[in-house]
Parts: C-alpha cells; structure tokens; sequence
C-alpha cells in the first residue's frame, strides 16, 4: 500500500525494493525529462510520489484515473517525502473524463460542493481522512470497552418496544402486503419499528453480565434539518450492573471521551491535523482544553438559575421544568469555560419511564445525566434505571404500558441489580472532537429528512 511504501527507509542498506502499487491519480506533472505523479490509495492522507519516464505518458492517464505501477522505492530528493516510487511500468486501469468529473486536481472544494456527490465523496482529502478516523474511532471504542471487560451484544435492529417513548419511530412493513391466499399478513404478528435505542436489550443482559455494551445503527425519524441530527446514526450504549450511583456512569463517560480521544490523536495524527489545522482552526486547542480538565456536574436546577441570569440574550425564556434548548446547552457550555458539563436530576416529566426517580419534592427529578460539550450541545444521554419493581409497576400502569412491558418488570423481579447506563452519539463524538460544523460531513452516507441520496 501507499502507506507502507511510504515507511519504507529506501536508500537505508535495503536492497531495492520491487513494488506494486495501486490506487488513484492526484496530479500530473509532465516536464521535459521526467513524468510526476501522485497516487493515493486511501491508506494515508500522503500521495506516493511516482517518477517515470515521460514517454510513459498518455492521454489516459490523467486525474482521477485508477492506475497500477510497478518499479522500486528510491530516496526521494525531495524535502516534502523520503521515497518515491521509480516507475518501470504504469497501466491505467480506469480512465477518467477529467473534463466530467466533479471535482478537479488542486481545488478544495467547499463542503455543501462536496456533499452532492455522495458516490465520489472519497475521493477528496478531507472526506477520506475522516472516513480513516471514523474506521480508527471505531476500533478505539471496542477496544476501550474490551480493555474494561465489557461484554460486546448485538442488540436487534428490528424492535417491537419504543425505548425513548418520544415517537420518532420508523415503522417496519414488508412490501408484498396480500400474500397467496388473498390475506394481509403481518409478517411479525406485532408492529415493529427500526431501533431508536439498545437500552432495554442491554438492560435484560444485565441479568448475567455486570458490564455491556453495544454499538450500531440507529434510527429516529426526526424532522429537523439540524447540524446535529440524522435519521440514521451510530450510538455507542453501555450498561453497567451493581451501581447505585449516578457518579459512577458519569466516570465511565467521562473516561470512555477521554481514552477514546487521545487513542485517535496517536492513531491517526495527520488526518487528525487536517481538520484542526484547516477545518476547524483553533480546535486542537479547544479538544484539549476538553482532555486536560475535569468535566463539570451541575444539577439542572443549578443550571436553569445559570441560564435566567443571562434570560435576556436567549430567545426561549429558561424556566425550571423546561427541556433545555440547544442555546442553553451552548450557553452553559461557555460558562463553564468550553469545560464539558454533565447536566444531573431531570426533571421527571421531561424523561423516559425507565428513569430512576430520585424521590425529592416539590420538584420531583429523576437520576438523569446528559453530558454537554462544546460547539455541539448533548453529546451523551444516560440515567439510572428505575429497578425498584413496585415503582416501576405503578409508572407502567400509570402510563398504559404494563401489558407491552411485561417482560422489563419481570426483569426486576428474578435477581434483579440496580444499574445504569448511557448512550452517545457517535457522529456528534467525531463533530465534537474534530470541529465539523455539520453532522452530514461525517457519516458516509447521510440520511434525514427528504433525503436518502444512493
Ligand atoms: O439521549 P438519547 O435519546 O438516549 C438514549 O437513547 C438512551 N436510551 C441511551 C442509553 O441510555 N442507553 O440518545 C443518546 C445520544 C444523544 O445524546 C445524541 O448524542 C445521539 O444519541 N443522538 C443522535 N445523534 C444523531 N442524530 C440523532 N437524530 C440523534 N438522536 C440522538
Ligand atoms: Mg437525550
């Protein structure tokens, strides 16, 4: 590959290397004696220099096509590279219309650009990076979780419960709706919806295994047309058996952002750099002054008395029971110095049933956490489970729900632990870290509201 080409010391005592490389053309360069070329393969943000013979030039070997060289790794002369690849043979593989193609050699082209062309989207510098830290990000969580003895589950994409209750379900229907004999089948014998969280399945592993967690695709059909929201995204869950306490979740969140980052920092410098230095100046200071401090807890109530002291420059008033918009998400935030925040004790009636109820009145709250960060807002979602059976009853009751939930009551009463757990959006975790303004640039193919592009 390019990138292994690239560490090879050539010139160093080694014997000329025979190579094979494949990948894409970046540029052309054509002088009089010599063809320059650069290719990338995917593997680093670096092109490998190719030095050929000019009469090896041809009308198809031009930007964009793919190409396979053979030659040998030579010491480059060059400051920028320590070896480039001597040609003996170039084979185009696949030309390129270079005049057709969307994007041209040496232009940066904006973001909004980029996005129209989901199918070529790979081919520029920034959106390959990314994707090299999404893959690198990837590895870094299973292996943090792995590393705490943290058993992985493949919770169901498909689900008859609707964990978060809020209503933003896509509902599962298969397309032949009449069967053989005339009848309208319905394949499950329930309606079923695409998973808006893991949490519950989680929940019932936590009945043999002290730790879980999971990791995949999620789906909300939220309307909104936010730098923040898809209606399909990536959610890393974990839950964690035998604690009472709300401390205890946040420490793991807290170490989970912290491990995970500085893990991709050392993975991935370059692609990392790209976007602290072009896409988003300032953001290496701003992610560090994440890592080296201790995040913030505030109970909401502290927080709202935070928020009316500055009533006068927010457009929705904060008042206490209110969900917390995202200006007041960015607001505490910034008093809290760019610090993360983790917002504690909800109010009930803002939450999920599953929540934990902390027992205070008048203002009745429930052992709820949202971690905050800058630039973005709620980053991580968690809470305390209500594992308390008589409560849990009277709240499923309340709501009509008993029947549907059967099952998550008998969990509270066969050997039932306390526990609790959360959940991160993991696009907003890449937005977060590497300062990408909107959540559509750092997934691979974005899906939301009025668009599902290939
Ligand atoms: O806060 P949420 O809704 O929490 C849950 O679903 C819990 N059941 C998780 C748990 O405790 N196991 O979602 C968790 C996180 C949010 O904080 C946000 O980062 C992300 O998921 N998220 C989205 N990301 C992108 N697009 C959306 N539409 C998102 N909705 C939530
Ligand atoms: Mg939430």
């Amino acid at each position: 590959s390019v990138r292994q080409a690239l560490a090879t010391q050539a010139g160093h005592g080694e014997p000329q290397q025979q190579v094979l490389v494949q990948g894409w053309v970046r540029s052309v360069r054509a002088q009089k004696e010599v063809l320059f070329l650069h290719i990338n393969d995917g593997t680093s943000l670096q092109n490998l220099q190719i030095v050929a013979d000019p009469n090896m030039e041809s009308r198809d070997l031009s930007f964009g096509s793919s190409v396979e060289v053979k030659g040998t790794l030579v010491k480059s002369l060059h400051k920028k590279q320590s070896v480039e690849l001597k040609a003996g043979d170039i084979r185009v593989v696949g030309p390129c219309d270079t005049l057709a193609f969307p994007f041209k050699p040496k232009e940066r082209p904006s973001v909004d650009y980029v996005r129209q062309f989901p199918h070529f989207r790979c081919r520029t510098n920034a959106f390959s990076s990314l994707l090299r830290i999404r893959s690198e990000a990837t590895a870094a969580i299973h292996s943090y979780f792995k590393d705490n003895d943290y058993v992985h589950i493949h919770t169901p994409i498909i689900t008859s419960n609707d964990c978060e209750g809020a209503g933003e379900l896509f509902q599962l229907e298969p397309t032949s709706k009449v069967n053989e004999s005339g009848e309208n089948p319905n394949f499950f014998n329930v309606s079923t919806f695409l998973t808006v969280s893991g949490q519950l399945h989680l929940e019932v592993m936590t009945g043999a295994f002290t730790k879980v967690f999971t990791f995949g695709p999620t789906f909300r059909a939220e309307n909104s047309q936010s730098r923040r929201h898809l209606a399909e995204f990536y959610m890393v869950e974990a839950e964690i058996a035998f604690t009472e306490s709300l401390q205890d979740i946040m420490q793991v969140m807290e170490d989970l952002f912290k491990v995970v980052t500085t893990n991709i920092l050392s993975k991935c410098p370059e692609d990392v750099e790209l976007f602290h230095k072009y896409v988003s100046p300032g953001q290496k200071d701003r992610l560090d002054q994440m890592l080296k401090n201790k995040f913030v807890i505030m109970p909401y109530t502290e927080a709202i008395e935070v928020l009316k002291k500055a009533a006068d420059a927010l457009t929705f008033k904060p008042e206490w029971g209110c969900d917390l918009q995202t200006e007041h998400e960015r607001h505490l935030v910034k008093h809290c110095g760019g610090v993360p925040v983790f917002v504690v004790d909800y109010p009930f009636d803002l939450k999920p049933f599953y929540m934990r109820d902390n027992g205070e009145s008048p203002q009745q709250t429930v052992a709820a956490v949202d971690l905050l960060v800058p630039g973005i807002g709620e980053l991580f979602g968690g809470s305390l489970r209500e594992d308390r059976l008589s409560v849990l009853q009277t709240r499923l009751d309340r709501l009509g729900l008993t029947d549907a939930y059967q099952w998550y009551l008998e969990l509270r009463q066969f050997g039932s632990v306390p526990h609790g757990g959360f959940g991160m959006g993991f696009e907003r975790y890449l937005q977060c870290i590497l300062g990408v303004d909107n959540i559509k640039d750092v997934i691979p193919f974005p899906r939301f509201s009025h668009s599902c592009l290939l």
